[in-house]
């Protein structure tokens, strides 16, 4: 029987995946169709593909207005037309990634447990199984894996304190409110491989002594929510989740939670607060959550990615996971490439690409075709760079050595018709807007930023010695990142861009 590959992501969804599946049920009634997650080329969405004697061949991006063409060009055997695009893995943005958390995303049936383990799932987690709590946390720990969700603490040490914690319950807590703007990856990894987190979720219960665990999820996300639980359900219904996992004495369940939407409830003590059923606020540390998290227990709150990256870690081996990478970077990093960029979407690489060749190779430059004037690296908070610091590597501590960060590993571009003044107004009105309110660097020194800025736009220059002084205070008096990186976009905008802010460019703009 010929199967039929349509994503089932959110992207793909609001292009018209939907549409174009139902198109190819009616005209190709005895076809299978399986709904996969993205392979991440997001310009090609919805991406066909279909199952032929020389593989698996790709059609995009394809509407279901078509499929009578693509009938006629007998694409059910990997015939020509002008949307096909060949084996997708041979396809440059793919064959140069290095992908391991990504490597089944848009390949299986993201639902399917079957396909998930022909496909190397559970590997880890058997292992780990036969390991005691300590020898997985010293195998994390020597990966060298750092948070993916922004800070980049070792993941491994985190667990270490958890796992060292005396408390009657223990709690995982998967962070996956992924509120950068212009990432994607954890809802990837949720929509195409939900079982990869599932499984990275089981393995931290085993290193730490949790049995319950938790996804806190936004409610944008709806394809996201909805395949987790699938996954979950039929997780459990093969015990892979449940009172033995796998057969073992370890029990391990796991449920979603969603969450309204607001950004600060992406930060781990204010997601905390959010789960519990209260107003997602941030809490003054100490105590870490690692020893008073959910309901005050010990948890572990990790980001999607660093979880999705334990099944690996532990089925192929610490040494082999470190031995990618450059510095204390080790392993991949699924990059996100969004904004006006020819090429938008997930490219998972070993850290240590330049992010020139992020944007302008593998991206393509921009969608506009005009020059590329800015990036914003790390979501809101990440400072904006020049083209002229495209030699900076992808790595934590370049980033921070040139006053910027990785994040969750956002690029977001810009072309030359960008004015960074607004720019930098933009990112302190977004930290007004999402204040949660508690520190007061944060909460009035924001809204006094989008004053001070908005007199700097209006030709006010001698303002901008009050901007960088209203920076610093944020910098060093915010309790969280929020406030307290606000400044990154800000004053990069400042540095880099000083002619954005000059009072002539701003009496042209308003004439
Ligand atoms: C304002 C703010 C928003 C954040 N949003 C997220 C988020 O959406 N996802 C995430 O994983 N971490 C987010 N973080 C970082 C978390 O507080 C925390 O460091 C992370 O979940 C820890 O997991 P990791 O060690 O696996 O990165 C945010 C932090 C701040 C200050
Ligand atoms: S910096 Fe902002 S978001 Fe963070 S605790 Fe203070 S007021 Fe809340």
């Amino acid at each position: 029987m010929t199967r039929l590959f349509v994503p089932r992501d959110a992207l793909s969804v609001a292009v018209g995946a939907d549409e174009l599946a139902a198109a190819l049920a009616q005209a190709c009634p005895d076809a299978t169709i399986i709904r996969n997650g993205s392979r991440g080329m997001a310009w090609l969405e919805p991406l066909l593909e279909v199952q032929t004697e020389s593989g698996r061949i790709g059609y995009g991006p394809v509407e279901a207005a078509d499929v009578p063409g693509l009938l006629a060009a007998g694409f059910l055997a990997g015939g020509a037309h002008p949307k096909r695009i060949g084996r997708p893995e041979e396809m440059p943005f793919l064959a140069r990634q290095t992908r391991i958390t990504f490597a089944r995303c848009g390949i299986t049936d993201p639902v399917s447990l079957s396909d998930y383990r022909a496909h190397g799932g559970l590997i880890g987690l058997t292992r780990a199984l036969s390991m005691g709590g300590a020898d997985i946390v010293d195998e994390l720990v020597k990966s060298g894996l750092r948070g993916r969700g922004g800070a980049g603490f070792p993941t491994g040490i985190k667990w270490r304190t958890v796992m060292q914690a005396q408390a009657p319950q223990k709690y995982i807590v998967c962070n996956a409110d992924e509120g950068d703007s212009g990432t994607f990856a954890d809802r990837m990894v949720m929509e195409g491989d939900p079982f990869l987190l599932i499984e990275g979720m089981i393995i931290a219960g085993i290193a730490v002594g949790a049995t319950q665990g938790y996804v806190y999820l936004r409610s944008e996300y709806p394809q996201a929510v909805t395949a987790m639980n699938q996954a979950i359900a039929a997780a459990r219904q093969e015990a892979v989740l449940g009172a033995q996992v796998l057969g073992s004495a370890f029990a391990f369940d796991m449920e979603v939670r969603v969450g309204a939407g607001a950004y600060v409830c992406g930060e781990e003590t204010s997601l905390l607060d959010s789960l519990e059923g209260k107003r997602g606020q941030v809490r003054a540390k100490p105590p870490l959550p690692a020893l008073s998290g959910f309901l005050g227990r010990p948890t572990v709150v990790n980001n999607v990615l660093s979880l999705a990256a334990v099944p690996d870690i532990l089925a192929g081996g610490a040494a082999a996971y470190q031995a990618l990478g450059v510095g204390r970077s080790r392993g991949t990093m699924p990059v996100q490439l969004a904004g006006n960029i020819k090429h938008g979407g997930l490219f998972e690489v070993p850290f240590g690409i330049t992010l020139g060749e992020l944007v302008m190779e593998i991206g393509g430059g921009t969608a506009s075709g005009r020059p590329v004037r800015a990036v914003q690296v790390g979501g809101p908070l990440g400072a904006y760079f020049p083209p002229a610091l495209f030699d900076t590597i992808f790595d934590y501590e370049a980033f921070t050595a040139r006053d910027g960060l990785i994040g969750h590993g956002g690029i977001v571009v810009f072309d030359d018709t960008v004015d960074m003044a607004r720019m930098a107004r933009f990112a302190m009105e977004f930290c007004a807007i999402e204040s949660c309110g508690k520190c007061t660097p944060c909460r009035i020194g924001s809204t006094r930023g989008v004053e001070v800025l908005d007199r700097i736009i209006a030709g006010d220059t001698g303002q901008l010695g009050l901007l960088a002084d209203l920076c610093e205070t944020m910098k060093f008096g915010s309790l969280c990142a929020l406030g307290g990186f606000t400044p990154y976009p800000v004053m990069s905008a400042v540095r880099h861009f000083p002619e954005d802010f000059a009072p002539r460019q701003h009496a042209l703009a308003a004439e």
